[in-house]
């Protein structure tokens, strides 16, 4: 089954998984790896098998599908946590997706520098027995919105703003207001280890709600046959 698994890996990949030295590390990325691959060529129609994808590095560090299969443009972006791997597929608009554990324990709100004032504003006014909920549904949809932009860490996140209840960006990082293209959406994952906040973020200019696949690897180890996958629409 490992063997099966690896020998989905480009030698690129399988150098990474060799540099990886915590065990867990290791899993969540050769799983990651083996349901992106499956989700693409799903989404092709197995046009493409998962062995033949190959991907690129975008500037700021995503990663991307490489271009020459000859294929319309797919986007992707996979996040993990503990034991939940999700890989979150695009069409032909950039997404991004974060997950997080939801640790009731955690301190909140964090350090002033890392939300934006009216963010701040927001998880003051929530009840103090919800807020560390609250903060880390707030974080996931910031480090979704990150991620969709592709530029990591160095994207400053007190320069954006992102509205709650429903989620939506109020201010980009370049001072625009809210945007209608940018779509979000958060959600709860039980696992059973407990729950785990999901969420999604989409840049799309087309007038339908653009519709993200979202599969979850949630089971054991290893294998995207245990995983699950399902259409989300996002909001507007
Ligand atoms: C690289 C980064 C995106 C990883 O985020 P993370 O929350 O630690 O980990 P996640 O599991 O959610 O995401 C990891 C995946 O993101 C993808 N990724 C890596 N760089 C990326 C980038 N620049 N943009 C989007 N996705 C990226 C990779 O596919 C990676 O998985 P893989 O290595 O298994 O292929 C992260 O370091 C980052 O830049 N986060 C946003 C900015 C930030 O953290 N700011 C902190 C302010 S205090």
């Amino acid at each position: 089954m490992l063997d099966n698994h690896l020998a989905l890996l480009s030698p690129a990949e399988r150098e990474h998984l060799d540099r990886l030295t915590v065990a867990g590390d290791r899993q969540r990325y050769l799983v990651g790896r083996v349901l992106l691959r499956t989700a693409l060529s799903s989404a092709t129609a197995q046009r493409v098998t998962p062995r033949q994808w190959q991907f690129d590095t975008a500037t700021g560090g995503k990663p991307i599908v490489a271009p020459g299969l000859g294929l319309p443009p797919l986007e992707f972006n996979i996040s993990h946590c503990r034991q939940l791997v999700v890989v979150a597929v695009g069409s032909d608009f950039p997404v991004g997706v974060d997950v997080e554990y939801l640790d009731r324990s955690i301190d909140s709100p964090p350090a002033a520098g890392v939300l934006a004032p009216g963010e701040r504003a927001w998880l003051e006014g929530r009840l103090p027995e919800e807020r560390a909920i609250d903060f880390l549904r707030l974080w996931t949809l910031k480090e979704a919105y990150a991620k969709l932009r592709g530029q990591g860490v160095s994207l400053d996140f007190a320069t954006f703003e992102i509205g709650m209840d429903p989620p939506r960006i109020e201010r980009t990082e370049s001072g625009e207001s809210a945007s209608r293209n940018l779509h979000l959406s958060t959600e709860q994952v039980r696992m059973p280890d407990g729950l785990y906040q999901l969420s999604l973020a989409a840049l799309c200019r087309k007038s339908r709600k653009p519709e993200v696949t979202v599969h979850l690897f949630r089971e054991g180890f290893v294998g995207s046959e245990h995983g699950s996958s399902k259409l989300v629409r996002l909001a507007t």
